[in-house]
Parts: C-alpha cells; structure tokens; sequence
C-alpha cells in the first residue's frame, strides 16, 4: 500500500512551535534568501567557461532558456508551498501527495542538489578568493592547497592538487555561523545581498559604456567555433543552457524555510517568486554586457566578470568585483547549507533518517547535528572534487526535483481540494505544471551536449544513478521500517483489531 502522510499531520507538526523552530522571516527576508540562494557562483564564474567553450555570445539567450524553465518550476513550487508550508520543501510535498517512495527519492535527492550545490559555490568562491590575494597583495596559494587532486588548467595539463583548502575551511566557517542561529544569519545574509546587488549594478553600468558590437559577430576560427552570435550553434545554446541552469538554482530553498517564516502560505510564493523575477533580468543583462565587453573566447578564467573590467582598463573596478564577489558566493552557501540542515531535519524527524538529526540546540533552537554532520561531508567534498562535476550533478539532481514538484501541483490540487494557498498556477490544472515537468526533463536532455560525457554518456546521469541506488539502499534498508507514518499505520491497524473496552 501507498504510505501518504496525512496532511493534517504535516501542518500540525509545522505550527508545533514548541517543539518546532522559531519564526523570524517576513516576505523581503525571504525574498533576501532567494537573491542570496542565487545570485552566486553561475554568474560569477561558469557563465565565463559557459560562453568561450558552449554557447560563446548566444549565452544570453541560453540564459533566457534556462530562466523560463526555472521560472516555471517557481510557478508550481509557489503553489505548493503556499497550499503545504512547512520544512523540507518538494520533499514534504511529496510526502503529501505521491506517497513514502517517492518523498525519500526527493528528499536523496535534495541532499544531492543542496549538499553539491554548497560544494560547487565553495569551489567558485576559493577560486575568487585566490584572485583576490594575487590582484590585491601579490600572494599566489600553492596550486597543491588550492585544487582538487583532479583540477587541470584550460590549457588540460594536471594541477597537481591535493586538497582545495580555501573551499573546505570556508565551508566549515559557514558551518559555525549556521549553528549560531536564523536571526543571526538572516541578518548577515540581508547585508551581503545587498552588497551583491550592488556590485552586479556596478558591474552592469561600467560595463555597458565598454560593450564593442563587434564581440557579437567574431570570425569563425579555432577558439570561436563557426563565428558570428551562434558559434556553437543550438547545440550550444541548449548545452549551455543545462550548464548554466545552476545560475538559476536557489529560489526553491526559500520553501525550506517554511517554518522559520512568519506569515508563510503568503510569504513563501512572494518569496520564490520574487528572487528569480529580479535574479533572471539581472543575469540576462550581465550576460549581453559581459559577452559585448570583451572576445568570448577570453573568457575561459575563474573570475570572469572581474577579468572583464580589468581588461577594459579598469583593474580597480576589478578588485571591487571580486570582493563583492567573495561576499556574495558567501550568502549563497549560507542559504544552501541552511536549506540543506532543514531538508534532513524534516526526513528525521519522519523517521527515514535515524533521530540524532532532528537534535536541537537548546539555546539555539538550531538543528545543531544535522548541521554540523553535513557540514564536514560538504567540505571533503569541496576539497577533493573538480567544480564542473559537482555543477553538473548539482543541476541534475535539481532538475529532477522540478519535475516531481511540477507533477505534485495537480495531484495535489486534485486529491485534497480542501486545501486553499496563497497562490495558485494559471491556466488550468494541467497545462503550465506539465509544460514545467517537461521544460526540465529537456534541460535534463541537454545536459548530453558539450557536457563531461563517458562514453558519450553525461557524467552527470550516471553520478545520479549512482546516488540513487545508495538512497534507495538506505531507504529500503532503514527507512522504510523506521517511518513514523508506517508505525502510526501499524498501531492503528492493531488498535482497529481490538476489542471496545465498553
Ligand atoms: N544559483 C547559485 C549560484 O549560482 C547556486 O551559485
């Protein structure tokens, strides 16, 4: 039998504030948490790989491609969580609605998208910090302390690395901070964003007096493919699409954050939807000037953004960049990790996970071991993986979360009219929520060009098969006889088969 949470169960336990976490965050906090989920490592350093070697001056329109597919699945995430507001995101919804199974396989998955997704933006953020410190005071990290044991350079020879220390210790910083606390972090978390923004405005309005129309029409050669705005062809528009998706990935942890929200059924849609609208005009931009500054194919660098002002002339306006950079990937692992933290609370705290990481603080009132566990594998992690790895399996793993969100909007609506959000997708109950589902599987299909492929297949499936079939292990392993749903299902079967005591 299909094991459904009831969703009566569900909302109590969110409004339990006793036993649950404290409410802090109005609609502009969590519209801050989106922009600091996002505005992130896809900008700052893949749009630059993302533009010389898939989609070269066309990345813009990769951009919109990959905006609308995120802008759909916000859609039917606004929805849900504003109908089910409560910890733990697509995964509670599945919960609620396509049954045990398939809430486990999100919730692994979510693990996935957050855990690597925390571990990609580090590897961004050691690779802006190391810029700075050779721009600002002339120091070069040691290439063995700053890569990954498989890090090559552009040109393909090996780096010789054998940990990158900045990305593990600056996510066991974030670690710390996310023990100390919501309030604390969500304030650290709305001054950085603010900072971010205005670095991406500073960015936009120096760049835009240096675009050269001539970047957009390169002649074909060895570095720019066939030339002209498409280079790469469609091919590369939609490969480049897939690649820089993680650009776009964040709006979905403001979900995660349910029950730290203060009024959350009209809040949290404000919040999702909101961050990607203001994210999604400022990329689009960013990427028309970045790629009219200066020849595509010079941008194959880890900062490239800086490396445009720089090269224009401008090298102070490139150290303002990269610190507000540095600032700025920050917020996004601080969102990251705290989603993360709250997504293994909520599948704790149903019993598919062993109970230690529902473990709260008590002066904290923070999930204290959840936190702390997640945060030394996310270092390792950070330490000894390549970033286009970790990125391409974060994108995956978010994508499939899409679809199954996409397809919970009309189960939902369908199987307990009952439940009246504040905010419901347009256009009927099938036709945006299907078009969202398959939006994502294409990207997921795109992900098959000018991606890291073995054997022609994208690394990125097969990493995903791969951590499924450990999820599933765990699940049928533990999860399954541990679930508090199916115990409570047991003991009511067994109360139902006892006599009345009258
Ligand atoms: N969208 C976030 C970033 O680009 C994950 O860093």
């Amino acid at each position: 039998m299909k094991r459904i949470k009831p969703l009566a169960q569900i909302l109590a336990e969110g409004s339990d504030e006793k036993r649950g976490l404290k409410r802090s965050l109005g609609p502009w906090a969590l519209a801050a948490m989106g922009i600091g989920a996002i505005i992130g490592t896809g900008i700052f350093v893949l749009t630059g790989v993302a533009a010389a070697t898939r989609a070269g001056p066309a990345l813009t329109i990769s951009f919109v491609i990959a905006g609308i597919v995120s802008a759909l699945a916000a859609l039917c995430y606004a929805e849900v969580s504003s109908k089910i507001p409560i910890s733990g995101s697509a995964y509670t919804y599945a919960y609620a609605t396509l049954g045990e199974l398939v809430a486990w396989i999100i919730g692994w998955d979510l693990i996935l998208e957050y855990a690597l997704g925390a571990a990609t933006v580090s590897i961004g953020w050691a690779g802006y910090f190391g810029n700075f410190l050779t721009t600002a005071f002339g120091i070069t990290l040691p290439a063995r302390w700053s890569h990954s044991p498989f890090d090559v350079a552009a040109n393909g020879a090996p780096l010789h690395g054998i940990i990158n220390a900045p990305a593990a210790i600056i996510i066991l910083l974030i670690t710390m901070l996310l023990v100390r606390g919501t309030r604390e972090s969500g304030l650290v978390n709305g001054i950085i964003v603010g900072v971010k923004l205005a670095i991406v405005a500073f960015f936009l309005i120096i760049g835009v007096q240096h675009i050269d129309p001539a970047n957009y029409h390169l002649a074909a050669g060895p570095m720019t493919g066939m030339g002209g705005y498409f280079p790469f062809g469609w091919t590369g528009v939609f490969g480049g699409a897939a690649f820089i998706f993680f650009a776009y990935i964040g709006f979905d942890a403001v979900s995660t954050t349910a029950e730290e929200a203060k009024n959350p059924s009209r809040d949290l849609p404000f919040g999702i939807l909101m961050s990607l609208a203001i994210c999604t005009v400022l990329y689009i931009a960013v990427v028309a000037v970045l790629t009219g500054m200066v020849p595509f194919n010079d941008l194959n660098v880890a900062s490239p953004v800086a490396y445009a002002v720089i090269k224009v002339g401008l090298p102070w306006a490139g150290l303002i960049i990269s610190l507000g950079a540095i600032a700025g990937l920050t917020t996004v692992l601080l969102v990251m990790m705290f989603g993360q933290s709250r997504i293994i609370f909520a599948m704790s705290r149903d019993g598919l996970i062993p109970k230690w990481f529902t473990a709260i603080h008590p002066t904290f009132r923070t999930p204290i071991f959840s936190t702390i566990f997640f945060g030394i594998l996310i270092a390792a992690a950070a330490a000894l993986t390549p970033i286009d790895i970790v990125g391409s399996l974060t994108n995956m793993g978010t994508l499939i979360a899409f679809v199954l969100v996409s397809i919970a909007v009309p189960l939902l609506r369908t199987r307990h009219p009952e439940l009246k959000g504040g905010f419901t997708v347009p256009l009927g109950n099938y036709f945006l929520p299907i078009l969202s589902a398959l939006a994502s599987l294409g990207l997921i299909y795109s992900l098959k060009f000018q991606g890291s492929l073995w054997h022609g297949i994208p690394i990125a499936w097969i990493g995903f098969v791969i951590w499924m079939a450990i999820g599933l292990t765990i699940y049928l392993s533990y999860g399954r006889t541990h679930s508090t749903v199916a115990l409570q299902v047991a003991e009511g079967g067994l109360a139902a088969r006892q006599p009345p005591v009258n």
